[in-house]
C-alpha cells in the first residue's frame, strides 16, 4: 500500500457548522465539508427549518456550502417530519435547537436510528421546558418536540460521556434565561464549545484533575455567522492508520487531518501498540485557540503488540474502537478494552458486530460484559462478514480483508457512504 489519502471533511464539525449557520443570521460559508449521507441529512434539516442551503463541488470528500439564514427568530416550523436518516448527531443536536424554537417538529430516522436511545436528550430538554413525546416514554424516535422560548436553564450531568448530549443541552442553553451547565465524567469532543466561542458565544469550560469537565453557557445568546474550514476526519483517517500499520508493506500519507486533542486518542493508542505514525502539524483550520489543529499523518507497516485500554480511552476514541479491535487481532499478545458499553448504542451493536466479524475471520475475541478481550497474532482468513448496515464495521472489515488470507466478503458495504463516500475507490487505489 502506497500513496496519499485525503480523508473526507470531519463529520462532527460539518454537522455543527451547518446547524450553527442555521442559528446565525446572514451568510455562512463552509468549505471542505464531508458529503456523506449523515451530513447531507443535516443539510436537509437546516433547509427544512428555513435557511437557504447551497451545496457545491463534486469531490465527495469535501464539498462547500453557502448558508443564508434569517437567524433564529426567522426560522419556520417544518412542514414535514425531519428525517435524520442514520445520523444520531443530526437527531440529538437538532433536538437541542428545536427545544428552544416555539413551534412543533418531529424528528425521525431510519431503522437503526429508531432503535437508539434518545431519552438522554429528551429528558434534559423536557426539564428545560420543551414538550417532548415519543415512543417508549419519549426515549425512542420518532420524537415530537414543541419548543419554547425562553427555556429554563439546567445543571445537567450526562449519564454516559456523550458529546451529542452535551451539545444538545448547550444549544438549548442558548435560548435559556440564565446559565446552563453540563457536567461530564470524561471530557468528550469539544467541537461545539470551540465553534460557539468562535461565533461569539463565550462557553466556559473547567477541566478537573480527574478528567471530568464542566461547561457553562449564559443565555440568551446570539450565534454570529462565520466561515468554517472543515479539517479531514480523523475517524475516517483511522481506517488508513490501521490498514497501513497491519499491512506488511505499506506507507501512507494522510493529508490535512484534524488532530484536536479530544479526537486524536486513536493515534496515541495505536502508537502505544507500536504503530509507526508520524504527526506533522500543518497549522489550523480557523484560529489557533478556537479553531481546529491540522496535521499530515504518515503511517508505515508496524509490528503491533496488545495493550490495555481504559474506559476513559474508549470514550475518547469511541468511533475508532472497531478499527482498533482489528489492529488488536493482528497484534501479538492480548488487548483488553474496558468500558465498551456505549458501543452497543451506535449505528449497530458494535460490540457484538465486531466480535462476530473478527471471529468469522479467525480472530480470538471474547466479550465479558462491557470488556472486549482479543488474543492477537493469529493469521486472519477470509470469510463472509456481516456489517449490520453500520459504516464503521463495513470499513473495518474491508481493511481486514486486505490482510486476511483468501477472499473476504463484506456484506452490505454501502453504509460506508454514511461517513466516507468513495472509501472503496480509495482502498483500491492505494492498494494497487
Ligand atoms: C459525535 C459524538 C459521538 C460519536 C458520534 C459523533 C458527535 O456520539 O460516536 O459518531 O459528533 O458529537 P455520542 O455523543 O453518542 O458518544
Amino acid at each position: 500500500m502506497r500513496g496519499e489519502v485525503r480523508p473526507p471533511g470531519d463529520k462532527s464539525i460539518s454537522h455543527r457548522a451547518l446547524l450553527l449557520a442555521l442559528l446565525a443570521e446572514g451568510e455562512s460559508r463552509i468549505s471542505g465539508a464531508g458529503d456523506g449521507r449523515d451530513v447531507r441529512a443535516t443539510a436537509a434539516v437546516v433547509a427544512a427549518l428555513g435557511a437557504t442551503v447551497e451545496r457545491s463541488g463534486d469531490d465527495p470528500r469535501a464539498v462547500d456550502y453557502r448558508i443564508l439564514s434569517p437567524g433564529r427568530a426567522g426560522l419556520r416550523e417544518p412542514a414535514d417530519i425531519l428525517d435524520c436518516q442514520n445520523s444520531g448527531t443530526t437527531f440529538r443536536l437538532t433536538a437541542g435547537i428545536l427545544a428552544g424554537l416555539p413551534g412543533f417538529a418531529v424528528l425521525d430516522g431510519d431503522g437503526s436510528l429508531r432503535g437508539r436511545p434518545m431519552g438522554r436528550v429528551a429528558a434534559p430538554l423536557a426539564a428545560m421546558g420543551a414538550a417532548i413525546a415519543g415512543r417508549a416514554g419519549a426515549t425512542l424516535p420518532p420524537l415530537a418536540i414543541t419548543g419554547r422560548t425562553p427555556l429554563a436553564p439546567i445543571d445537567h450531568a450526562t449519564a454516559a460521556p456523550s458529546a451529542q448530549v452535551k451539545s444538545a443541552v448547550l444549544l438549548a442553553g442558548l435560548t435559556a434565561d440564565g446559565t446552563t451547565v453540563v457536567r461530564e465524567s470524561v471530557a468528550t469532543r469539544d467541537h461545539t464549545e470551540r465553534m460557539l466561542r468562535a461565533r461569539g458565544v463565550p462557553v466556559r469550560t473547567d477541566h478537573l484533575a480527574d478528567g471530568s469537565a464542566v461547561h457553562a453557557v449564559d443565555g440568551p445568546a446570539q450565534v454570529g455567522a462565520l466561515d468554517q474550514q472543515v479539517p479531514g476526519d480523523i475517524s475516517g483517517a483511522a481506517f488508513w492508520l490501521v490498514a497501513a500499520a497491519i499491512h506488511p508493506d505499506a506507507e501512507l500519507t494522510l493529508r490535512n487531518v484534524g488532530t484536536n486533542p479530544t479526537r486524536r486518542a486513536i493515534i496515541d493508542l495505536l502508537r502505544r501498540m507500536g504503530a509507526e505514525i508520524e504527526v506533522r502539524p500543518v497549522g489550523a483550520a480557523g484560529d489557533e485557540e478556537r479553531g481546529e489543529p491540522l496535521a499530515d499523518l504518515v503511517v508505515r507497516s508496524s509490528t503491533l503488540r496488545g495493550i490495555d485500554v481504559t474506559a476513559a480511552e474508549v470514550a475518547a476514541a469511541i468511533d475508532e474502537i472497531p478499527a482498533l479491535c482489528l489492529a488488536a487481532a493482528v497484534a501479538s499478545g492480548r488487548t483488553v478494552i474496558r468500558g465498551t458499553g456505549e458501543l452497543r448504542h451506535k449505528e449497530s451493536d458494535r460490540v457484538a458486530g465486531i466480535a462476530a466479524g473478527l471471529a468469522a475471520l479467525g480472530a480470538r475475541v471474547t466479550v465479558d460484559g462491557d470488556t472486549i478481550e482479543i488474543d492477537g497474532g493469529r493469521a486472519l482468513t477470509g470469510a463472509t462478514v456481516e456489517t449490520h448496515g453500520d459504516h464503521r464495521l463495513a470499513m473495518t472489515f474491508a481493511v481486514a480483508g486486505l490482510v486476511a488470507r483468501g477472499e473476504t466478503v463484506v456484506r452490505d458495504p454501502g453504509s460506508a457512504d454514511v461517513s466516507y463516500p468513495g472509501f472503496f475507490g480509495e482502498l483500491e487505489r492505494v492498494r494497487a
